[in-house]
């Protein structure tokens, strides 16, 4: 029985699937204008560009939206950053670069509702008095970028884009951008020098993007996830938002579930929601092995154990318990899965990605990974493990873009979290789990 002293249950009476975002997936030909209009899609649209573009950013604020990218920033108080209108234009930048390990959320939403996604572009561009938006997509991506570029073709047709949208004399043009293939692209100003043609290389902050954006342009950069929450939100209110997740971590989310559990997938449900639930909605863990470890946001925060699976998974919760909701990407681990050889894999990853701009996060990551290949084939030694911590401390916040904290992170907190499965590695308790033949040469 709940008492006075008894704090509420988040999300307490609803479903715990809150298919919104995702809600036409399963629809056929969901991808297509006319399923989409079927379904209501482009009402919000009809809604939002009858109010004033300043009421709509004073609503995103009210609604409380964070940012899906991985830093969970407000999103109505970033629209609500840029300059008085000037002689510049202003853009509006949506983030598709999706390669954060295990993050697969945008993809699907691409895939298969395009029409939420410009949708949302366009009552965004509106909002922020913007007439030019792109659309950037990680370039391997081919039939995502296939499915953005025909539903923007088909908005075009239907008199949502182009010249004096829908007879309000607002004009609006979208490009469907492909990257050019790094995971650096999705920090916002590489991928801003990537779309101007350079080198996609992170630009120093301040100025941010919201003053000196694309080609030195008041700019704001979100991600597909977020600016396609943007049409749910006009339509069903602040309010109706505000009822899943928290006060300080509204609405709903897709999770990405991967690893070992029943149903891998994606799982939309509101934030607060605990990895415990999560797993029991993807049927169980794989063949009932219990967890070891687990990341709630991608291999760029913290790794959790097994005593955090009832962390409500809200920005400020998971931030309290010692990581951080990135991008939603939890990748379970059962007992059978080895610590250093997981942060292995993560760490050739980002020596791999490493931009090579700044000294800590190239040479480092280097160093991190090679390291890491000695332990996990039987040749590493205790001062490697001391060597590995080291490394990650010297990146950590001394990198020039948050790609070096990340790569750091997940070393340091698996050393610190699971340090006795390094030692048994290096002290031949435990058997090497990989051979220099399963390994792939890095250059
Ligand atoms: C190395 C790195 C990679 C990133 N990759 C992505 C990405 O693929 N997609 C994304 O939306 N944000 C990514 N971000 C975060 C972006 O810099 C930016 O914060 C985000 O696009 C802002 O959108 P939001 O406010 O809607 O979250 C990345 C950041 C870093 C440091
Ligand atoms: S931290 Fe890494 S990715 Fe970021 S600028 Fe430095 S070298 Fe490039």
């Amino acid at each position: 029985m709940a008492d006075d002293t008894t704090p509420p249950q988040i999300n307490a009476g609803l479903d715990p699937l809150t298919p919104v975002l995702t809600r036409s997936w399963l629809s056929p030909r969901s991808w297509r204008r006319d399923t989409y209009e079927q379904l209501g899609g482009y009402g919000a649209l009809r809604t939002a560009i009858t109010a004033q573009p300043e009421q709509l950013v004073e609503l995103m604020k009210s609604s409380g939206l964070r940012g899906r990218g991985g830093a969970g920033f407000p999103t109505g108080l970033k629209w609500s950053f840029l300059p008085p209108l000037g002689a510049k234009p202003r853009y509006l930048v949506v983030n598709g670069d999706e390669s954060e390990p295990g993050t697969c959320k945008d993809i699907p939403l691409m895939m298969a509702d395009p029409h939420l996604l410009v949708e949302g572009c366009i009552i965004t561009s509106y909002a922020i008095r913007s007439h030019y938006c792109v659309i950037y997509i990680r370039g391997e991506l081919i039939h995502p970028i296939r499915r953005v570029r025909s539903a923007v073709k088909e908005a075009y047709a239907a008199g949502y884009l182009g010249k004096n949208i829908l007879g309000t004399g607002y004009d609006l043009d979208i490009v469907g951008h492909a990257g050019a293939g790094a995971y650096i692209c999705g920090e916002e100003t590489a991928l801003l020098s990537s779309l101007e043609g350079y080198r996609g290389q992170p630009r120093l902050k301040p100025p941010f993007p919201a003053v000196e954006g694309l080609y030195a342009a008041p700019t704001v950069v979100n991600n597909v996830e977020t600016i396609a929450s943007v049409p749910s939100i006009i339509s069903g209110g602040v309010d109706w938002y505000r009822r899943f997740g928290t006060d300080k971590s509204p609405g709903t989310k897709i999770f990405s579930l991967s690893g070992h559990v029943e149903r891998p997938g994606q799982y939309e449900a509101p934030l607060g929601t605990t990895l415990r639930q999560l797993i029991d909605l993807a049927g169980g863990m794989k063949d009932g092995i219990p967890i070891k470890f687990w990341t709630p946001g991608g291999s760029s925060v913290p790794l959790f154990g097994d005593d955090k699976l009832d962390v409500p998974l809200t920005y400020d919760d998971v931030a309290a318990a010692g990581s951080l909701l990135g991008t939603t990407a939890l990748q379970v681990f059962n007992q059978t899965a080895s610590v250093p050889w997981a942060v292995a894999r993560w760490a050739d990853f980002y020596r791999h990605e490493s931009c090579g701009k700044c000294a800590p996060c190239r040479e480092g990551t280097a160093w991190m990974s090679k390291t890491l290949r000695r332990i996990i084939t039987g040749r590493g030694t205790l001062e490697d493990i001391d060597t590995l911590e080291d490394t990650a401390y010297n990146i950590f916040g001394r990198a020039f873009c948050a790609l070096g904290d990340g790569a750091a992170t997940s070393v340091s907190s698996a050393i610190q979290r699971f340090r006795q499965e390094f030692v048994d590695m290096v002290t031949g308790v435990t058997p090497a789990p990989s051979t220099q033949a399963d390994l792939i040469e890095m250059h």
